[in-house]
C-alpha cells in the first residue's frame, strides 16, 4: 500500500509509520511539526511539512503523492486545553479535517482510517462501551472528534469515501524506537515514570473517592503497537464504520502506579488530589467488533508489558526527544 499519514511525527502516528514501513508499505508523512518531533520522523518515509489548516498545503501534498489510503492522526488532543480554548479544537480538528476530506475528493482517494477516541462517548452509564453506546462528549476535544466522524459519514454517502473510525481508549507504551513525549504531558504513565526517573517528586492522583474498587479512576489501556496493528487491518480490509480499540479490562490509576513501582523497582510517591472536572469513574471498551470483523488480536497490552516498554524508552530518552 501507499499510505498518507497525517500527524506521523506524533506519538501514535510515528509508531504506525514504523510498522507500515517494517511491513513493506510506502509512506508519506504530512505534519506541521507543531506538536510532533523531527526525531520521530521515520527516515524511510517521505516527509511533507504542511498544515491541514492551509488548503494549499494539503491539496498539493495529496495531488503530488498519489496514495491508496489516508491514516489521519493529526489533531489536538488535550482535554483540558479544549475546555480552556475550544476554538483551537474546532478549528484544527474540524476545519483541518474538512480540508483533508476535500483534498481526498480532489485527489480521488477513497479510504481513510481516522484516529477517533473514547472521548466521543462522554460519561456513558454502562460498564462496557460498545460502538452502539450513545456518543455524548463532555468536552470540546471529544465533540470535535465526533463532528469529524459525522462529516466523514456524509463523504461516504456523497463521495463514496470509505471511512473507518478507530475509537482508541487509553493509548500507551512505546516501540523500541519511538515513545511518548507530549508537552504538556497529561497521560498517567509518562507522568508516573517521570517520578521514577527523578524528574518529579511525586505523581498526582486525581480523585480517590470514585465508586471503583480502590477509589481511583478505571481506564482501558491499549499498547500503541496493538493500535498500529489495528490500523493496518482497517486499511487493508474492506470495512467501514466505528471500531473500539481497547482490551476490555479496566485498570485503575492506583494499579498503574503499582505496576510502575514493580517494573522500575523505584519508590514512586504519589499524592491524592481532588477529582478533575469531567473525569468519568470508569471507561472500558467492548472491542469484540474489532476482534471479529478486523481479526484484531491485541498482543502487547497487559499492564506490565506496557509499562516495561514505556520505561525502556524513557530511560533511553530521559528528556524525551529534546
Ligand atoms: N494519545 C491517546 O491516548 C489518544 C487516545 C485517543 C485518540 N487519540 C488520537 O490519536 C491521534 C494521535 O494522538 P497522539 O497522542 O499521537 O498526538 P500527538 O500530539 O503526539 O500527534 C499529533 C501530530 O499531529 C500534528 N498536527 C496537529 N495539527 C496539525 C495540523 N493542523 N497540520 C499538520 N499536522 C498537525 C502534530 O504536529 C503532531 O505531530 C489524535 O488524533 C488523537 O486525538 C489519541
Amino acid at each position: 500500500m501507499k499510505v498518507f499519514v497525517t500527524g506521523g511525527s506524533g506519538y501514535i502516528g510515528s509508531v504506525c509509520v514504523e510498522m507500515l514501513i517494517n511491513e513493506g508499505h510506502e509512506v508519506v508523512v504530512f505534519d506541521n511539526l507543531e506538536r510532533g518531533h523531527c526525531e520521530a520522523l521515520h527516515p524511510d518515509a517521505k516527509f511533507v511539512k504542511g498544515d491541514l489548516l492551509c488548503k494549499e498545503d494539503i491539496f498539493n501534498a495529496l495531488e503530488e503523492n498519489p496514495v491508496d489510503v489516508v491514516m489521519h492522526f493529526a489533531a489536538y488532543a488535550l482535554v483540558g486545553e479544549s475546555m480552556a480554548q475550544p476554538e483551537l479544537y474546532f478549528r484544527n480538528n474540524v476545519v483541518g479535517g474538512a480540508n483533508l476530506a476535500e483534498a481526498m475528493v480532489r485527489a480521488g482517494i477513497k479510504k481513510i482510517v481516522f484516529s477517533s477516541t473514547c472521548a466521543t462517548y462522554g460519561q456513558p452509564d454502562t460498564d462496557e462501551i460498545t460502538e452502539d453506546t450513545i456518543q455524548c462528549p463532555t468536552n470540546p476535544y471529544g465533540e470535535s472528534k465526533l463532528m469529524f466522524e459525522k462529516m466523514l459519514l456524509w463523504y461516504e454517502k456523497l463521495h463514496d469515501i470509505k471511512p473507518v473510525f478507530l475509537r482508541y481508549f487509553n493509548a500507551c507504551g512505546a516501540s523500541d524506537r519511538y515513545g511518548e513525549d507530549h508537552e504538556p504531558e497529561s497521560h498517567i504513565i509518562p507522568n508516573v515514570l517521570a517520578v521514577a526517573l527523578g524528574k518529579k517528586s511525586a505523581v498526582s492522583v486525581f480523585g480517590y473517592d470514585y465508586p471503583t474498587p480502590d477509589g481511583t479512576c478505571v481506564r482501558d489501556y491499549i499498547h500503541i503497537l496493538d493500535l498500529a496493528q489495528a490500523h493496518l487491518l482497517a486499511a487493508t480490509k474492506d470495512v467501514t464504520g466505528p471500531f473500539n480499540l481497547g482490551t476490555g479490562t479496566g485498570i485503575s490509576v492506583k494499579q498503574i502506579v503499582d505496576a510502575c513501582i514493580r517494573v522500575t523497582g523505584k519508590d514512586i510517591p504519589y499524592e491524592m488530589c481532588g477529582r478533575r472536572p469531567g473525569d468519568p469513574a470508569k471507561l472500558i471498551a467492548n472491542a469484540n467488533k474489532a476482534k471479529t470483523i478486523l481479526g484484531w488480536v491485541p498482543k502487547y497490552s497487559d499492564v506490565d508489558s506496557i509499562v516495561e516498554s514505556a520505561w525502556k524508552w524513557h530511560q533511553q530518552n530521559p528528556d524525551g526527544y529534546e
